[in-house]
């Protein structure tokens, strides 16, 4: 079993270390670690922030789990080598299109919550959000207009086919859920996603189970802070997707708590061949300073160890470690605790 490790910028280092701890805990047998470099760390290494090599990595390896990208010094950067371009360029080569965020309350982190606790304990919400196209993936570049005014644009598009092989995976993963959908789009006014709408609907016949509904992604913000209890899968585009995903972890209580996975057709011998990395950031601020919250890093790997690996009751432990140690009050400074990213670790491996 290969597993690639892409640490990347800011806080991405300091995570991976104690998922990597974790990892090495379970000891499983024919483990292969291969490292890359990626972001802002491979651009001043390399003149780019995915390296050649690095993409050959992930084509070796069975899951990638990866850290975080995005370095202040690299804003002003041409865009296509900006850190940020690791992720988007890892995310499209390897055709990982499947992107799953799941947002699950705590039991005891209801106070934590930007909710107020009795709405925040409904929260079990699975995020299947799009991820290889959109308007992250079309046309864009800078212009000036005839008149002298410059004019920035990005071309937002879906084909049908990018939208059922999403909208498949969606509603299997409703089935294996409470089977509930909820697709969400802004069909009043777009026609990528009047054409989304459309092909969602017709993919539903082949899911008579699960219980499809829609709403306008404006609504659907409304609705994921008055009343989250009310979703189960929400399927929906790459924007929307990356928008109400930073949303949900909040209500859940911090962005340091969520984990993903981006999946796509391949299969490996183990698994589903996937990349893995926490919905936050680099983090800069907080950077080499041992605050970081590792646990969504962890979960990431959890995460890797079920759908790339074959190894749920590995992955079942983690989370429970996890859960455990939020339980004991094992907090970071992202949930107004104390706990550093060493102490976070050493509590996940105790309780492992
Ligand atoms: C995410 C991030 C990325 C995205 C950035 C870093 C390109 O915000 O994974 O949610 O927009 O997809
Ligand atoms: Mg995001």
């Amino acid at each position: 079993m290969k597993i690639a490790l892409f640490a990347g910028d800011g806080i991405g280092p300091e995570i991976m270390a104690q998922a990597r701890r974790v990892l090495d805990a379970l000891g499983l047998p024919g483990l292969e670690l291969m490292e890359g470099d990626v972001g802002g760390a491979a651009y001043r290494k390399h003149g780019h922030p995915l390296p050649e090599e690095t993409l050959a990595t992930a084509r070796a390896a069975d899951a990638i789990l990866f850290g975080a990208v995005g370095d202040p010094d690299c804003d002003n950067l041409e865009r296509h080598l900006r850190p940020e371009q690791a992720i988007l360029g890892l995310r499209s080569a390897l055709g990982l299109f499947a992107n799953l965020r799941p947002a699950t309350m705590f039991p005891g982190l209801e106070d934590m919550s930007a909710l107020r606790a009795e709405v925040a304990s409904q929260i079990d919400i699975l995020i299947v959000r799009e991820l290889n196209g959109d308007v992250y993936f079309g046309e864009k570049a800078m212009r000036t207009l005839e008149d002298g005014r410059r004019q920035g644009y990005d071309f937002m598009s879906y084909a049908e086919d990018e939208v059922r092989r999403i909208a498949h995976v969606a509603f299997r993963a409703a089935q294996g859920r409470k089977g509930k959908l909820c697709s969400v789009d802004k069909a009043n006014v777009l026609e990528t996603s009047q054409l989304w709408r459309d092909v969602v609907i017709e993919t539903a016949a082949e899911y008579p189970d699960v219980e499809l509904s829609h709403m306008y992604v404006d609504n659907a913000a409304m609705q994921l802070v008055r009343a989250p209890g009310q979703f189960d899968v929400i399927v929906t585009g790459n924007l929307f997707g990356d928008i109400l995903s930073d949303q949900a972890s909040m209500c859940v209580g911090s962005i340091g708590l969520l984990a993903s996975a981006a999946l796509g057709e391949r299969q490996t011998e183990y698994g589903t061949f996937g990349m893995y990395e926490p919905i936050h950031g680099s983090a800069p601020d907080i950077a080499g300073q041992g605050k970081a919250n590792p646990m969504a890093m962890i979960l990431s790997l959890a995460m890797l160890l079920r759908h790339s690996l074959g190894r749920e009751e590995d992955a079942a432990r983690i989370e429970a470690a996890v859960a455990g140690a939020l339980e004991d009050g094992v907090l970071g400074g992202d949930l107004g605790g104390t706990a550093g990213t060493q102490e976070i670790g050493d509590a996940v491996l105790a309780r492992l």
